[in-house]
């Protein structure tokens, strides 16, 4: 069977397939649907083709499907660009934060949720849309919940204007015979929310009782097995699991839960290292890793059939409950834990931590195992702990700062946030205190408007507001470059790799880029350092393969982590771009330590910290107290007064990424 055979044969036999003209119907009939159907029952990858054929894109109108992450998105577009038969980018595309792949034709696209938003602040009505799937609702992400709610007023808005566009055709027409045919081009906007749990109750009353469908997956038997004690290390519990199952169960792939890239990438070498201890026959093991920020080239290597005689084991992270859909599972290991954001509204601040996950989650993670045939799940905890879950995660806009959505809000005319009409409203306080922080930034007015420029200005880049506001500043202390790379390098998981078993090494391997002003000058050397040497190698071939390879080399000579690294190259690239476009010219402060001092201080005076007698620090804004995280250039000097852009809590709270603070400048903001 040739691929197109198999791929057809593939989409037939979906379950999603035996409803299509139903579900086609549907959307006629309705402007608003929910849609409800297990994970890898094809709703993501055939829906949009299936509206596609039955006609919904007439003159030119896209169909546009979000994501909560990036990896769905672009993995999602390459299969229904496959599926279709088409070049990515031309009918089927995608686009995310930095990398835009979609053309005049494209007609399915793929996107982020928080791509999705930014586009409204270019067009409001978000007129190139003629349906709006909003997939993955269930995940409750913050920009989806934001994203709700600005549909619904779309919605509202296009329905308005295409009542009064009718109007005003009809009075044109006595003038002028219809030559303003251009204005009955807006169509109600159908809007479609499509979750994997079964629960759309919610989401129903939310759009004033909308009809909800099923599609009904194919699932088979899944065994639970639990531990019956709680595990001390879930890592190493995960190790051992992963090779019990390799050498104590029949065929069958495995899929890990982990909770992030670093935890990932240990494992994997971990199960690489282990693997070599096994018997020559016994080492038929292959491992790909999955999570958000994995660079695109690799994204795709988890869809890749697994060889004959090969176990594959996937180490993900919650990316694999319903995002992504990955063939030829049997076995799911669960360490019940997953990382997210954490927003202390006392302080302000947001931080990631790792928690329990909620039981619909686990029912999920389970669920994977069973896709193709009787399947088993290994929990990591006892059984105890899982009757202890909550029904479900709580969404993310209760637990995380609001800045840049209320940013967003703002420039798209939102003034009142408390009278904005979310499906679960954010606290009073955690709104009052991203107005507190925006208008300290510079971003909004006294009268809580958003500032011209420096606001909208803000508004438009893609980032944190706090990293808009350092780039914005970075321009008045001519130290844009480097600010670039400190924004680049702090938009990556982890630039430096630390086995635990060569830690020494590492350390004197890192000696040679450490500045004793702060990491974020050591972020810079790094930077550079990189750069410099992909040019000279570039100089030498013009070979990709050899130069990935050297450029690897490089890295684990450094303990630099390549993947993070290659992503921020990219990052870099993308924002410099961003920057060009808005006619900011990059300038370098050279050797002049100060003036980069000076504009670190003043773009992150909001982390400002200082020195307590017993060697801790105090928080200025907020009176937390910290430490600095033993990772930084400073553990040791411990200057008086510092800033930093990161609060992690474990048993205590550490912050990293710091800087010594220009002391003159920060009086001038608290004192
Ligand atoms: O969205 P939903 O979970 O309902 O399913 P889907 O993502 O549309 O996936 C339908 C099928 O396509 C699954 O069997 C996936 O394994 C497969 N798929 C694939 O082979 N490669 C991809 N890049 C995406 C999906
Ligand atoms: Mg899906």
């Amino acid at each position: 069977m040739d691929r197109k055979d198999a791929i057809l044969q593939h989409r037939t036999s979906l379950p999603i397939a035996s409803v299509e003209m139903r579900l086609v119907d549907e959307v006629r009939k309705h402007d608003t649907i929910i849609i409800v159907g297990e994970t890898g029952s094809g709703k993501t990858t055939q829906l949009p083709q299936y509206l596609s054929n039955a006609g919904f894109c007439f003159d030119g109108k896209v169909i546009g499907i979000t994501q909560p992450r990036r990896v769905a998105a672009v993995t999602v577009a390459k299969r229904v660009a496959e599926e279709c038969d088409v070049q990515l980018g031309q009918k089927v595309g995608y686009a995310i934060r930095f990398e835009d792949v979609t053309s005049r034709s494209t007609r399915i696209k793929y996107m982020t949720d928080g791509l999705l938003l930014r586009e409204a602040l270019l067009d409001p009505i978000l007129s190139r849309y003629n349906i709006i799937i909003v997939d993955e609702a269930h995940e409750r992400t913050v920009h989806t919940d934001v994203l709700l709610g600005l549909l619904k007023k779309v919605q509202d808005t296009r329905l308005q204007k295409q009542k009064l566009d009718k109007l005003d055709l009809n009075n044109l027409i006595q003038f002028d015979n219809g030559s303003q045919s251009s204005n009955t081009k807006l169509t109600p906007l159908k809007l479609i929310i499509m979750s994997a749990s079964l629960d759309a109750k919610g989401f129903s009353e939310y759009f004033g009782g909308a009809k909800a469908f099923h599609v009904q997956g194919r699932q088979h038997p899944v065994d639970i097995l639990y531990t019956y004690h709680p595990e001390p290390d879930y890592v190493d519990a995960t190790l051992i699991m992963i090779f019990q199952i390799h050498l104590e169960e029949g065929p069958g792939d495995i899929l890990a839960f982990l909770t992030g890239q670093e935890e990932i990438e240990s494992v994997d070498r971990l199960v690489h290292e282990r693997l070599k201890q096994l018997p020559e026959g016994s080492r038929n093991v292959l491992t790909v890793p999955i999570y958000s920020s994995l660079p695109s080239e690799h994204q795709m290597n988890v869809f890749k059939p697994t060889p004959v005689s090969f176990r594959k084991v996937i180490l993900a992270t919650n990316i694999a409950e319903t995002s992504v859909t990955i063939p030829g599972v049997k076995y799911v290991i669960d360490t019940g834990l997953v990382k997210v954001k954490n927003y202390n509204p006392v302080t302000g601040m947001e931080s990631l931590i790792i928690v329990p996950i909620s039981k619909a989650q686990s029912l999920q993670r389970s669920g994977r195992a069973g896709r193709e045939g009787p399947g088993k799940c290994f929990r990591l905890y006892p059984e105890s702990e899982f009757w202890k879950l909550k029904d479900s995660a709580v969404p993310e806009i209760k637990r995380c700062n609001l800045s840049n959505i209320v940013l967003q809000l703002k420039a798209l005319g939102i003034d009142n946030l408390l009278e904005f009409d979310f499906m679960e409203k954010p606290s009073r306080e955690a709104i009052t205190n991203s107005l507190q922080q925006l208008y300290l930034l510079g971003a909004l007015s006294d009268d809580c408007k958003l500032t011209d420029p420096v606001g909208f200005q803000m508004a438009r880049f893609p980032l944190d507001p706090i990293y808009s506001k350092a780039l914005i500043l970075s321009g008045e202390f001519k130290c844009s470059e480097e600010m670039l790379i400190v924004v680049a390098m702090l938009s990556v998981e982890s630039i430096f790799y630390s086995p635990r078993e060569k830690l020494e090494e590492a350390r004197s391997a890192w000696k040679r880029f450490s500045s004793s002003d702060g990491d974020h000058q050591t972020l810079v050397i790094v930077f550079r350092a990189a750069a410099e040497y992909l040019k000279k190698i570039k100089a030498a071939t013009s070979k990709t393969k050899a130069i990935e390879k050297n450029l690897n080399r490089w890295c684990s000579d450094n303990f630099i982590n390549n993947r993070s690294l290659k992503h921020a190259l990219d990052v870099h690239s993308q924002i410099k771009r961003h920057l060009e476009q808005i006619d900011m010219s990059l300038s370098s402060c050279g050797d002049d330590m100060l003036q980069f001092r000076k504009c670190l201080t003043a773009s992150f005076f909001l982390n400002a910290a200082e020195k307590q007698p017993d060697g801790s620090y105090r928080v200025k804004a907020t009176g937390q107290n910290v430490q600095i995280h033993p990772s930084s250039v400073l553990f040791r000097s411990k200057p008086d007064s510092i800033i930093f852009n990161e609060l992690v809590q474990t048993n205590q709270s550490y912050v990293r990424t710091i800087s010594r603070a220009w002391s003159p400048g920060l009086v001038s903001y608290y004192d």
